[in-house]
């Protein structure tokens, strides 16, 4: 793979001279972008002299093309490590001021992000917000990871280890269209169910693993149709999102949208009950106890399981207790190809959180358990393990 590692300007500068001869020991071509500050921390020479090529630093140096647009467009993957909070924001906010920033606008191919800071640096509300925005354009972010921090703290914000990284460009290097010329339908979120004009019933489903799974199919060359309750995130770059607020309107739009999709995701927390006739105006205070009657809402994974055909449809169980039982009899009843089920009700995995920790229950019957991982992580993991059933549902069907 040809391989374009920017440089940032973080004490951790020195660790992407490990990286570059690692990934030059594994076969691939690197060719070193460093920012101003980044020199600052190492010279150029150090990664000159390691790759053997000429290290991009001036933005204005051309000697015949232009040189920022002829190396973006020569290149397979950027890498950006260590990626400082400067960094991060500019990428996020699109300011093209050096050879990076302006190479990382014209570069249309997968981008690895590897950050490093000091940690409030790194929980800083400015910097997870660029984190986000870097995420939804379906950049692979690694680490940053836990430790003692250059600063003298201890936290996250140590650049990942070399060998991490290094794994996670070759993993987004190599994955890039193994979804390409597929549709993929993504259900997300919570939905709302008006109790009158002012109230609603929800629940604390936050979008981030359906939001996940969309970045992940997109990245990988799918066409993405995102159908999705209400949620604080922004809409991935080059997904089809379609907001909905009821699981009546989620149910509308899902079959819709069906027609060309060939795999089927309803990740969606969708309420399974609503109220069937709701008030035209809002409900008065009282004194007195009131009481609503809730009608259950429509099924919409076993509505799809009834009319799927060749379609892989993927569900979702959050269960509070005895997981696997609990997914494999929503995997037959709604006649699912995966259900991927994860404890909820523990502090730092499911719902709110970015990270996850599942077991997908196969229709083959096995189990395979992913240990905690991000979400973004999690969801690459699902389509690795789509892509292997659909071959051995195939296989089974030619016997
Ligand atoms: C000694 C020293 C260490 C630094 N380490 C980091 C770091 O690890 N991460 C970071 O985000 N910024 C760090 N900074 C601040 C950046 O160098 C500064 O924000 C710079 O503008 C980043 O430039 P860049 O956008 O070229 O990366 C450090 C600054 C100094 C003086």
């Amino acid at each position: 793979m040809k391989i374009l590692l920017g440089v940032g300007g973080g004490i951790a500068a020195y660790k992407a001279a490990e990286l570059a001869r690692l990934l030059m020991e594994r076969g691939h071509d690197v060719e070193v972008v460093m920012t101003g500050a980044a020199q600052d921390f190492v010279r150029p020479l150090t990664f000159a002299a390691l790759t053997g090529r000429k290290v991009h630093t001036d933005l204005f140096a051309i000697e015949s093309a232009i040189e920022h647009i002829a190396v973006a467009e020569e290149h397979d993957l950027l890498a950006i490590a260590p990626a400082t909070a400067d960094l991060m924001a500019k990428l996020a906010h699109g300011q093209a001021d050096d050879f990076l920033s302006t190479l990382y606008l014209a570069f249309t191919g997968p981008v690895v992000v590897a950050p490093a800071m000091n940690v409030n640096m790194w929980e800083h509300p400015a910097t997870q917000k660029n984190l986000e925005t870097l995420q939804g354009r379906g950049h692979r972010v690694v680490g940053p990871a836990e430790g003692y921090l250059a600063c003298g703290m201890t936290g996250l914000g140590r650049l990942a280890e070399p060998e991490a990284i290094a794994d996670a460009i070759e993993r987004e290097g190599g994955k890039r269209s193994d979804l390409e010329g597929e549709t993929v339908l993504i259900t997300a979120g919570p939905t709302q169910e008006p109790l009158d004009p002012v109230r609603y019933l929800s629940n604390r489903s936050s979008g981030k693993m359906g939001y996940a799974l969309a970045v992940a199919a997109a990245a990988r060359g799918a066409d993405v149709v995102l159908i999705s309750g209400p949620v604080q995130l922004a809409p991935p770059r080059g997904v089809k999102v379609i907001p909905v607020r009821t699981a009546v309107e989620m149910r509308e739009q899902v079959f819709l949208n069906l027609g060309p999709a060939g795999i089927v995701i309803k990740a969606a927390a969708v309420a399974d009950f609503h109220l069937a006739r709701v008030p035209d105006q809002k409900l008065k205070k009282t004194a007195a106890r009131i009481s609503v009657e809730l009608d259950p809402t429509p099924d919409i994974l076993a509505e799809l399981g009834r009319e799927k055909g060749d379609r892989l449809l993927i569900g979702f169980a959050a269960e509070t207790q005895n997981l696997q039982q609990e997914a494999r009899r929503k995997l037959e009843t709604k006649n699912c190809d995966m259900v991927v089920a994860n404890l909820v009700g523990g502090n730092d995995t499911g719902f709110e959180s970015d990270q996850n920790e599942v077991v997908l229950v196969l229709r083959t019957g096995e189990a395979i358990s992913v240990s905690r991982a991000s979400k973004r992580e999690i969801a690459d993991r699902i389509f690795d393990q789509l892509l292997k059933l659909r071959l051995t549902l195939h296989a089974a069907h030619e016997r």
